[in-house]
């Protein structure tokens, strides 16, 4: 775990400036306040939290550069200037935080403004700052015109993870086009041989990792598809060198939070520089800023680790379980929940619901959810998205007697919904086609049978507010599983103004965070889940405002060990959501044992998906995984991981360890693909326990090895490890490791959590 810091900041003045850098002088608003210094002043900014310092130096020209970003140094360390400029040219190319494309800038800019009179030279220098404890704001201005920027910085005093993002302002009497606004750029320690790490994927594949080494050039990872994406997560990691490992090494990360079209350039420059940057995807992008308008760009959250890349997704974990999620710093633990999907498809009634409720209740499930299909006309995929009334055929007394069910059998009861999207067949689109994204006279693009609604406009928020409301205060429905099956097609918005449609891929992300602001405020005890066709959805922008994300429709239990071991390299396991489903398969036809299924799923937070057509041992051994489950959930959930065998690149076992917050319980998670030549399971070596604590050891699934012992020190485990005895394929065992008269307080943590 990251060691909790103190934090604070601090300003350097090398050569004094009167009245330079004052608290308080971004908020000047008259446009004639605030020119580019010029004066032989030299600053250096310093944020110091966790284990991390960060340093912003700008040179007597105003040259905002990163002077350091690296492990904590001591509050007395002399930190590095920025770099004069002008070597041999005079074109910038010192590490900038924030750099204009103009000056004949040959790096990646941050910012490309285009201006009425066709001239697009911008050239940002330090106009002042304002300080304060773990926050800093540093304003820009170009060197002629009023186009303003504040870098804004956020640090948290506990992981040392920074936020940043800008505010771009025009100034100026009159309109400007913004054509590139990044949220930041990272700036690496000069060195080359940095190793990137990144996740790559498809639909039913999501979270691949994938290592690059960095070279001379451009490596991009973006989304133009208005959603966060299946292809790319928005999140890096940069090594030190191919040497980092999971225990070991350097390691530098950053994840932005937005849920529309998206870019993160990783550019190794031609002075060698290693730089990120990230923020609107400016493919597309047109942003008119007319005069005292201002564009924010989303945060962009960057971190430092010294151990590897375990101690940098714990790291990862914490931040976004005690700052970014709703109820951080304390979110809910997740239930162990029911869906329909895969048991019904769209054909189902109340009577088959009610039925499925039944066997989920009595292997111990505590919330049902009914999927797709519920509603209006929607029996197959192609009619009835948009009308969200219970289907008259199906429920003809509406949704209360089924959920008076479900609460009778002690479940809470969640529902599906797509609100940002419209079928054809439908009154609201029969009502409203000029809802939906299009460019007029062209081609309406239909995904899935169904279009997008423009999210921007307020009239659609409106009714999707309306209609969620209304199902929400008439039915009580504690979960929403929010789900969004395409991406933007024509992505017109002809009600605007030719020059501003383009606002559109800010605009739909805006308005979609807004409604689900709007409707957590209206319905505080509601849960959300982000699902987008599986995990089209993920990012650190909608985590702020759902409880957890779905991350593939791909149920294969050994395919979602790599998805899953990918989703934990960005993501905290708080939020991943896996289901025990039917055996063979039904994406890949693949055959696993119950338990192998459940110890897979159990890795995350538990759902089951499987149709309940089990022999009584099947629903035994359900009950029992269950009831396991939920005394190891919060350790597993919101504990410490430690990956410690990759199932990737065709590795024939994989293996992971969650270690609870006060490190007297641990579960680990042991998986065998095919066993050859009858060679035996290798030796775990567990990681974070408590050397001299004695642990007790218990198989929650199987019998252990008889040469096992049943209880040992801390270092015992970790140094000599433990022998499991997995054979054959697709075999899987779980093992609790509780510190003596320990077991037992895990089980409470979901009751005081809520
Ligand atoms: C895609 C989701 O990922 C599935 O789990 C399911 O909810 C379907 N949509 C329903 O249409």
């Amino acid at each position: 775990m990251p060691s909790i810091g103190r934090s604070f900041f601090c300003l350097l003045t090398t050569s004094l400036l009167a009245g330079a850098c004052l608290p308080g002088e971004t908020q000047q608003t008259n446009a004639t306040m605030g020119s580019p210094r010029s004066a032989s002043a030299q600053h250096t900014f310093r944020l110091d939290a966790g284990n991390v310092t960060y340093a912003v130096g700008v040179t007597p020209s105003g040259s905002v550069q990163t002077v350091y970003w690296s492990a904590r140094l001591a509050a007395n360390d002399p930190i590095p200037a920025a770099e004069p400029i002008g070597r041999p040219f005079e074109i910038d190319d010192s590490p900038q935080e924030y750099a204009g494309w103009g000056g004949g800038l040959l790096a990646e800019p941050s910012l490309k403004i285009t201006f009425p009179d066709g001239n697009p030279d911008l050239v940002l220098r330090f106009v002042s700052a304002a300080p304060e404890a773990h926050t800093l704001k540093i304003v820009l201005k170009d060197i002629q015109r009023n186009v303003f920027v504040t870098l804004h910085y956020d640090i948290d005093p506990e992981t040392g993870i920074l936020a940043r993002w800008s505010n771009i302002e025009n100034r100026t009497e009159v309109p400007l086009t913004v054509e590139q606004a990044e949220s930041a750029e990272w700036n690496l320690p000069s060195a080359t041989g940095y190793s990137l790490r990144f996740l790559s994927g498809r639909w039913g594949g999501e979270d691949q990792l994938q290592t690059r080494a960095i070279t001379p050039g451009n490596t991009v990872l973006e989304s133009r598809r208005g959603f966060t994406g299946h292809e790319f997560a928005p999140w890096f990691a940069v090594a030190q060198n191919d040497r980092v490992t999971e225990q070991n090494g350097e390691v530098w990360f950053g994840a932005l939070a937005w849920g529309g079209s998206w870019r993160i350039t990783i550019e190794q420059d031609v002075m060698q520089q290693v730089k990120i940057v990230g923020g609107y995807n400016p493919f597309d992008f047109s942003y008119k800023l007319n005069p005292a308008q201002a564009l924010t760009t989303p945060k962009f959250y960057g971190g430092f680790a010294s151990h590897g890349f375990g101690e940098m997704s714990r790291i990862e974990s914490t931040f976004q379980l005690h700052r970014i999620l709703p109820h951080a710093p304390a979110p809910r633990l997740r239930p162990v929940l029911y869906n329909s999907w895969e048991a019904t498809g769209f054909n189902f009634d109340e009577t088959t619901q009610e039925k499925l409720a039944d066997k989920a209740a009595s292997i111990g499930v505590e919330r049902f959810v009914m999927d797709d299909g519920w509603f209006s006309t929607r029996a197959k995929d192609s009619s009835g998205l948009g009308d969200w009334y219970p289907n008259p055929q199906r429920f003809p007394q509406g949704l209360k007697p089924l959920i008076d069910h479900v609460h009778a059998l002690g479940m809470d009861f969640g529902l599906w919904v797509e609100p940002e999207m419209v079928n054809e067949d439908s009154e609201l689109y029969s009502k409203h086609p000029d809802w939906i994204l299009n460019f007029p006279g062209r081609p309406r693009t239909k995904a899935r049978s169904q279009f997008v609604l423009n999210l921007a406009l307020p009239e659609v928020r409106e009714y999707i507010l309306q209609t969620l409301t209304k199902l929400l205060s008439e039915n009580d429905i504690a979960f929403l599983k929010w789900d969004a099956n395409r991406n933007f097609s024509e992505p017109g918005w002809p009600q605007k103004p030719a020059d501003e449609q383009k606002q559109l891929w800010v605009a739909y992300v805006q308005g979609y965070y807004r409604v689900l602001h709007t409707l957590r405020e209206r319905f505080p005890m509601l849960e959300i889940e982000s699902c987008s066709g599986g995990g089209g959805r993920v990012d650190l922008g909608v985590m702020q405002y759902t409880d957890e994300v779905w991350p593939s429709d791909n149920t294969d239990p050994f395919d979602r060990l790599t998805i899953q071991d990918g989703f934990t390299y960005a993501y905290t396991p708080a939020v991943m959501m896996a289901w025990v489903t039917d055996s063979p398969n039904w994406y890949n036809g693949r055959q696993t044992s119950l338990s192998y299924r459940f110890l897979s799923a159990m890795q995350a937070s538990l759902g089951i998906g499987a149709n309940l057509k089990w022999t009584g041992e099947d629903f035994s051994t359900a009950k029992h995984l269950i009831t396991e489950y939920k005394r190891i959930r919060k350790m597993v959930q919101q504990g410490a991981l430690y990956r410690l065998v990759s199932p990737r690149d065709g590795s024939n076992i994989s293996s992971t360890e969650s270690v609870s917050e006060d490190g007297r319980s641990a579960v680990v998670f042991a998986f065998l693909h095919s066993q050859q030549m009858g060679y035996r399971f290798p030796t775990l070596h567990l990681q974070g326990l408590q050397p001299e604590t004695v642990y007790n050891i218990r198989a929650l699934s199987g019998n252990l090895s008889k040469d096992t012992p049943a209880q040992a020190s801390g270092a015992f485990w970790m140094h000599q490890g433990i022998r499991l005895g997995l054979t054959g394929d697709f075999s899987a065992q779980a093992v609790l490791f509780t510190a003596e008269q320990h077991e037992g307080k895990q089980e409470q943590g979901r009751t005081e959590s809520r």
